[in-house]
Formats: structure tokens, sequence, C-alpha cells
């Protein structure tokens, strides 16, 4: 790969290379994903009496957090010498896949579940050139056929199943404490796959034994209602949520995220779609645009708050894990208004306004 100059934010293999597994002989891939943004909550915080963060992962180079695994997995595929990655999605880490692939000269091939991927998602992979496969079927059937061809066809596995994503995925938990100072108090955290929450105890751990933060925060992962299979204690087979990204009825970092929840003092919960929808709104209100998904975090929040679970004055991270250009279809279908339209003259906008001054 070319070496040429890179102004900027290097990206995460560079920044945090001491503790990612990082040889002379990996390629030095980027996008230059991490270094998002942590944006202070007002409005939440101020309805909540704490102090709320959004740790918006949407500003990763595809849009979501999958980035920083995914540079991790694509570059050790490389480096190892392998053609083609292959991974299950729901979507975003296929668009991470196809885009890391397409920088460091590999082919994709993705699983997708046909009719369940946001359409920004998918004109990402599309637009990346990734060789693409919509199975009818879930997310879990798509992961489970990719466990079992992968390995003949000699392609790698991108999925977090394979160790680097999760490795790679542990510096957002990292950039938190370095942007903070300190570790949250609390981390509150979609739950799908659940691999971003087990990464993220991993960063958190990994700061605490090397005596960069003296305490770790307690972990709250949340899974949509419909396919809350770590809170019901067994797999789901016809998972259902509008929340397609976290779709998924039988998460494969299972038991990590149910160590993370415990060793932390947290727990694993779940939201049920209406109150996706409203914390969702209540996000964009913050000025931040999240796919549904993402807004799990939130809507976890608000409501362990109503439990009595949130101390006042504390301090807590939401992660919004996708951007939510992703998915405009739910954007416009939960949309409280929509655009007018007038003729195109003044008299006709003023007319519109008529009920505003
Ligand atoms: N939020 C978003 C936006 C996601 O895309 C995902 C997972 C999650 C949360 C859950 O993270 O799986 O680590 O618990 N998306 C995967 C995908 C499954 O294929 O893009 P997790």
């Amino acid at each position: 790969m070319a070496q040429g100059v890179r102004p900027g934010w290097p990206g995460i293999l560079e920044v945090y290379r001491d503790f990612l597994p990082i040889t002379e002989r990996t390629p030095r891939l980027t996008l230059h994903e991490g270094n998002t943004p942590l944006v202070y909550a007002d409005k939440l915080s101020e309805r909540l009496e704490c102090h709320v963060y959004l740790k918006f992962e949407g500003a990763n180079p595809t849009g979501s957090f999958k980035d920083r695994g995914m540079v991790v997995a694509v570059a050790k595929a490389k480096e190892a010498g392998k053609r083609v990655v292959i991974c299950a999605s729901t979507g975003n880490t296929s668009a991470s896949a196809a885009a890391y692939a397409a920088r460091a000269g590999l082919e994709a091939v993705i699983l997708i579940p046909h009719g369940y991927v946001a359409l920004g998602k998918l004109a990402q992979a599309v637009q990346y050139g990734a060789r693409i496969v919509a199975i009818r079927g879930n997310f879990d059937q798509a992961l489970a056929i990719v466990r079992e061809v992968a390995d003949p066809l000699g392609m790698e596995v991108v999925n977090s199943i394979n160790p680097y994503r999760l490795m790679g995925q542990q510096t957002a938990a990292f950039e938190i404490c370095d942007t903070l100072g300190r570790a949250p108090d609390a981390l509150y955290i979609p739950v799908g796959n659940a691999g971003n929450i087990s990464a993220y105890w991993m960063g958190f751990t990994r700061y605490y034994d090397e005596k960069r933060i003296d305490a770790r925060p307690k972990m709250f992962g949340f899974e949509a209602e419909g396919a809350a299979a770590i809170v019901r204690g067994e797999p789901i087979e016809h998972p259902e949520t509008f929340a397609t990204a976290i779709r998924i009825g039988n998460p494969a970092s299972w038991d990590k995220a149910v160590r993370a929840a415990q060793e932390s003092g947290g727990a694993i919960d779940c939201v049920a779609d209406e109150a996706i929808a409203e914390a969702y709104r209540l996000i964009a209100q913050e000025g931040v645009f999240a796919e549904p998904a993402s807004a799990a975090s939130v809507a976890g929040l608000l409501k362990r708050h109503r439990e009595g679970g949130v101390a006042r004055g504390e301090t807590v991270v939401c992660v919004l894990t996708g951007n939510g250009l992703k998915d405009p279809d739910s954007a416009m279908r939960l949309a409280s208004e929509e655009a007018l339209v007038v003729d195109g003259n003044p008299d006709a906008v003023r007319r519109a306004l008529g009920g505003l001054s």
C-alpha cells in the first residue's frame, strides 16, 4: 500500500498501536477512523440531573463504530495474505468491511438478511463494490452460513467473532477516557450481536490495568425487546424490531456481554421499539442524528432513570453506534412534521408560515 503523507488524525492503528497487535508487516491501513465527538447532551443532562455525553460513532468514515474493528481485522487479513474477507451483517458491518476491503485491495463478500437492511447501508456496500448475497433468512442464519463456508473458500471472517474486531473496538473506550480524563460512572450501549459491549469492557479494563483510569464504569447494555435473547435467557428464532441493526436473536458474544455487565455491576436489559423511537427523537433534539438502534442506549438510560437507577450528578456516556443518514426511511416514517409544499413565491411561503412568528 502507498505510504503517502497523512496529515491530521492518523487513525486508530497509529494512535493506539501500543494496544493493538501491530507488527512491522501490518499494512498501515486507515480511513482516519476514530477520534469521534463526545457530545455533551444539554437537554438530557438537565432533565435527568446528571451529566450525559453522547459518543457519536456515526462520525466514523463509514458512519458506524464498525470501522474501529474493521481496520484492524482487514489489515491483519491482508498481512496474513488473505484475498477475500466475508461477513454476515445487518448492514453496518458490511458497509465497513466493503470500504476497508476496497481500501486494502481485497474482495469483500457480504451476506445480509433480505429486506431487513437499511437502504443507506446497502448503498454503501454496493458503491464500495462488495459481492452481496441477500439470504431469505435473518442475521443469525447468515452468520451460521458464513462460519460454515468461509474456511473452505479461503476467506477471512470479519464478523466480531474475529478477535481483531473487538481489539479495534476497544479504542472507543480509550477515547472516552482520554477525552474525559477519567472513566464515566456508567456506560449505556445498544446490544445486538453483543460484540461492542464486550469490546468496551475490554478497553476500560485495559486502561484500568495500566492505571490510566482509577475506576471502571458500570456497563448497561440494551437489546430491543423483540430481540432480547440475553434478557430472556434463550435464543429467539424470529427476532423483530424496527431497529434492524440489532435485529439479532442469538448473539455471538453472549457470554462476554453477560460477564461485562456482571463484573462491572451493570446489567443487560431491553427497551421497547416505542421507547427507542422516543429516544431517537430526543437525540435529534440535541442536534445529533443517530440511527434507530443507536437510540437503544438513550432509551436504556431513560428507563433506568425512571426506575431510580441513575444517581444525581453522575457522569454517563451513551454510545450512539451509527449515523442516522443510513436509515432515512425510519426518520421519514416517524417524522411528526413533513415538508410543506407550496408555490415558489414569497407570498405562498409567508402564508405557509402564517402560524409561526
Ligand atoms: N448499533 C448499530 C448501529 C449496529 O450496527 C450494531 C450491530 C449494534 C448497535 C450492535 O452491536 O452487535 O456489537 O452488539 N450491527 C452488526 C452489523 C450486527 O452487522 O452491522 P453489537
